[in-house]
């Protein structure tokens, strides 16, 4: 594995399904839960830079102790709020807000760590840009080391990783579980980057019925989303769900917009009477009775502190394919 942006980097061939290999880092995953030290030397001498333009509790803390897990040595750098701001553009007169040119940050990173990660939040503002990964692409075209995303603008594939793992771990049944993606009401106008690669990993690991249901105008985009039913009736989606991912993005179609805070589409019990056995997931940070009621989410129908905790085993595993393909 030489990058980690995307569910397509799990491939270990051309030939192989996108659901074997899913299924396969799922298991790497899960024995690094059983024994998290049993690759302790494997990562020995090497670095990791962690490196955050945007906060993170989660990303930050389980990417360092995976890396610590398999023996490596890993430095955080919020550059974000610590550093000098970075110019992705390439050729601009940089007499603005911009210091450094990240042509000139990057190769210095790569010159100090073995692999580098990077997390960027979208701009919101210029969906083109956004969705071409112009500021991940320019990190990985300049570090000249493996990168791993840590969420991008558009994706946030170890959370999806550490989903899955979730979801497996509480599917108990002989059925394929439904799955659904349910949108949720924020204050504030959030990324699609969590909301498209769940999505697009539940697409491609196909072991569920998988369905998406949201307000009209927030349709992400089909990229990410073929493959799913979409409903824009949330009662009639939830029906017999086995998992509702619960998750606010802003909407994609009008770019960056909120189009709707309507408090109904919040999950309460009474919603998820149509789906008893239904478990809960958020991947968190989450607005307390905004986005979820305070009556689901301290309900033992939550796994929202489990997948968060999955985290950890996500990454690990993610870093260990890494260290093993390069050396
Ligand atoms: N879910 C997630 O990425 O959490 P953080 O923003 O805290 O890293």
């Amino acid at each position: 594995m030489k990058q980690f942006i995307s569910v397509a980097d799990l491939r270990s061939s051309k030939d192989e399904t996108l659901s074997v290999a899913i299924e396969r880092q799922v298991e790497k995953a899960l024995q690094y839960k059983a024994s998290p030290h049993m690759d302790f030397s494997l990562g020995k001498g090497k670095r990791i830079g962690l490196v955050f333009l945007n906060p993170s509790l989660r990303t930050r803390l389980s990417t360092q102790i995976a890396a610590e897990n398999l023996g490596m040595r890993a430095v955080v750098f919020n550059t974000g709020s610590e550093g000098w701001s970075w110019e992705f553009e390439d050729g601009v007169v940089m007499n603005g807000a911009t210091v450094e040119h990240i042509k000139d940050a990057a190769p210095v990173l790569g010159s100090y760590f073995d692999i580098l990660a990077l997390r960027t939040f979208p701009s919101l503002q210029n969906k083109e840009a956004d969705y071409s990964e112009y500021a991940l692409k320019q990190f990985i075209r300049y570090a000249g080391v493996p990168v791993v995303s840590l969420e991008s603008a558009t994706l946030h594939p170890l959370q999806s990783l550490a989903d899955i793992i979730t979801i497996k771990e509480n599917h108990f049944n002989q059925h394929k579980p439904k799955v659904v993606l349910s949108w949720a009401p924020h204050i504030k106008a959030l990324p699609q980057c969590v909301s498209n690669s769940f999505a697009q990993w539940m697409n491609a690991w196909g072991q569920c019925d998988f369905v998406i249901t949201h307000p009209e105008g927030y349709q992400l985009d089909e990229a990410f989303t073929e493959g799913a039913v979409i409903m824009t009736d949330q009662q009639k989606a939830l029906e017999g769900a086995d998992f509702v991912y619960v998750k606010n993005w802003s909407s994609y179609r009008n770019y960056g917009k909120v189009l709707s805070n309507d408090q109904s589409w919040m999950l309460t019990n009474q919603k998820l009477a149509v789906c008893p056995s239904a478990k809960i997931m958020h991947c968190l940070p989450v607005r307390r009775n905004v986005e979820l009621s305070d009556e689901v989410l301290d309900s033992h129908r939550s796994l929202v502190t489990q997948q968060a905790a999955n985290r950890l085993w996500a990454a690990q595993s993610i870093l260990s394919s890494m260290l093993c393909s390069n050396g």
